[in-house]
């Protein structure tokens, strides 16, 4: 394997990142401290919160990172990091650590898109993992996270042409609610995917929003839709509205949480498959959080080998926040020649792709 060896940094949300991949591709080593643990009590993150444990863990997370990799500062090329979308403390933590290592290690500093990061993660492949082919140009990505729920056309590396995209919130954002409504606690989404493994009663149906032939989607009216369903299954087994302490069946909890991601998946699978066809897509890939759910994988994979579509959907372990993703983004960029200056700042509302 060639190409650049980069330092990847990613701290945007709630996942302390550090990696070592070399040529965008072939991942030396990966670590992420989560702060999962964390945020559960609060049911949700609380931003400063983040930030600190970012600030906390960010040196362990090096040390273990560089010394799995067994690499010296010589091999390195670059240092990447995420600086946008993402929280802007949490964010202002990992590029102010990649300004210091480039700094003083004398090596260029590449900003990464995040969400580029998440779409060029289809690319990556383990320590040991044996050569695949790259995915075929022109391609659809669909990114469905926590934040971000969005299909584009990459006709070549580094180009995106926005085909739809959220409307209101984001799928994983839908995920946690219903979880939180559910109470199996944050996050929702790995919570809903369990829960619903369990439903072997009649399904519950849940609306789906099509908005039409296009590509955009809509979470919200589902979400409504949630909250009501489980509101009236609770009056029906005699619990209290709002009680904490009292949660549904196993048997209803499992129905709710299987309708509800029956919907989202079936438009997600749906809307990409269609996006392929329509563009004339030779590949599909797909990142971000929700695309670590088994039933959405499965169901875009089943779809996509009826068409003969080729499809890389990374090992989940890839597919939510990590910095080998933003390693293999951040090669791509410094073979593209992106370099940033020590003014690199944070920009949370950094897009990928504006439509066209
Ligand atoms: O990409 P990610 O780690 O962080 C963001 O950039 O947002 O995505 C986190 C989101 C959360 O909403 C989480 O509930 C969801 O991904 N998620 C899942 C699964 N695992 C994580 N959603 C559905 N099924 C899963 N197995
Ligand atoms: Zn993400």
């Amino acid at each position: 394997m060639s190409g650049p060896l980069v330092l990847a940094i990613e701290t945007s949300c709630d996942e302390t990142g550090i990696a070592l991949v070399e040529g965008g591709r072939r991942i030396l080593s990966n670590v992420v401290a989560s702060q999962v643990a964390l945020h559960a009590p609060t049911g949700g993150i609380v931003p400063e919160v983040a930030a600190r444990a970012h600030l906390r863990w960010i040196v362990p997370v090096l040390d273990e990172a560089w010394d799995a990799a067994g690499v010296a500062w010589d091999d390195i090329d670059a240092v990447a990091v995420t600086y946008g979308p993402g929280l802007a403390g949490s964010l202002l933590v990992g590029i102010n650590f990649a300004k210091a290592l480039a700094y003083v290690h004398r090596k260029p500093l590449v900003g990464v898109n995040h969400l580029e990061g998440h779409v060029y993660a289809a690319w990556l492949l383990d320590p040991g993992e044996a050569e695949r082919e790259e995915p075929a140009f022109p391609l659809v990505a669909l990114v469905v996270s926590g934040g971000h729920t969005f299909l584009v056309e990459m006709r070549d590396h580094l180009t995106y042409r926005l085909l739809g995209q959220t409307v209101d919130d984001a799928a994983g954002e839908a995920f946690d609610k219903v979880g939180r409504l559910l109470g199996l606690g944050y996050p929702g989404g790995p919570a809903i995917m369990a829960a619903a493994a369990g439903a072997t009663g009649p399904v519950v149906a849940f609306p789906r929003a099509w908005l039409g032939d296009g590509y955009d989607f809509s979470f919200s009216g589902l979400k409504t839709a949630a909250r009501r369903t489980i509101a009236a299954a609770r009056a029906e087994e005699g619990l209290r509205p709002d009680d904490p302490d009292g949660r549904l069946s196993d048997a209803t909890t499992a129905a709710l949480a299987h309708g509800f991601q029956e919907s989202v998946v079936d438009v997600l699978a749906t809307k990409t498959i269609r996006a392929a066809e329509a563009t004339g897509a030779r590949s599909i890939v797909m990142g971000g959080g929700v695309a670590a759910n088994r039933v959405l994988r499965d169901r875009i994979a089943g779809q996509a080998a009826e068409r003969g579509l080729p499809l890389v959907i990374p090992r989940p372990g890839l597919c939510t926040d990590n910095g080998a993703m933003i390693g293999a983004a951040g090669g791509r960029r410094f073979d593209a020649g992106a370099r940033m200056g020590f003014e690199l700042d944070a920009r949370p509302s950094l897009p990928l792709a504006t439509p066209g």
